[in-house]
């Protein structure tokens, strides 16, 4: 069969599989949604969120684009960042990385990729950011590990930039902000090694708009 009319063989498969399990799967699923996460990550079709995160249907809210970047002028994940902190309450943002990335790759080695250039040019900065640090490292590999780790970090204050996000902040003490990457050799998630409360606190005076408890 046609890999794309599969598709819908294995949807029906799943459906069965569900209500065999529980009759009222999709009736509950349907009423409402309160997942406890926001996931962003990339769009690799290796790194499934959902998958790798061991939860199922509800669990967690999903944004995913090319090297997960949490970029300021783009309409859609801040939408999707707002929604989820002012109507869905979620309190913890999760930005997942991964070794291995594409995007993060093709940052390491100038090139004009057409329509691609302008995104990939927020991996541009974060690689200017940390020049220093990323050009002492001889090793290539742990250079663009080193990379992929730096831009999540990077992501992450770039969440805390955001207005809505320090409101909510400031009023309840949450969203928490945490950084994550994925390891394709292996399956394993891990949180960086990195204390984001104390970086975000070496650039506050840049970033805190003072929004006032209302
Ligand atoms: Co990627």
């Amino acid at each position: 069969m046609d890999s794309y009319l599969q598709i819908f063989e294995n949807n029906k498969a799943w459906v069965q599989s569900k209500l065999a399990q529980d009759e009222h799967f999709f009736e509950k699923l349907a009423r409402d949604q309160k997942p406890h996460f926001l996931y962003i990550g990339c769009s690799d079709s290796r790194v499934p969120a959902n998958v790798i995160m061991g939860l199922d249907e509800g669990e967690v809210f999903v944004h995913r684009n090319i090297a997960n970047l949490v970029v300021g002028t783009d309409n859609n994940i801040n939408a999707v960042i707002q929604y989820a902190v002012e109507y869905l309450d979620i309190q913890h943002i999760i930005v997942c990385g991964h070794y291995g990335c594409g995007g993060v790759k093709a940052a390491l080695h100038p090139t004009d990729m057409g329509q691609l250039n302008s995104w990939l040019q927020t991996l541009r900065d974060v690689y200017r950011i940390h020049q220093h640090e990323l050009d002492e490292m001889d090793d290539p590999r742990l250079k663009f590990d080193r990379l992929v780790e730096l831009n999540v970090i990077e992501q992450c204050v770039n969440i805390v930039k955001i207005d809505h996000v320090q409101r909510r902040w400031y009023k309840t003490g949450f969203p928490q902000i945490h950084a994550w990457v994925y390891d394709l050799h292996n399956g394993l998630l891990k949180e960086l090694d990195v204390n984001l409360g104390a970086y975000f606190s070496s650039i506050r005076s840049i970033y805190d708009l003072n929004i006032s408890d209302d």
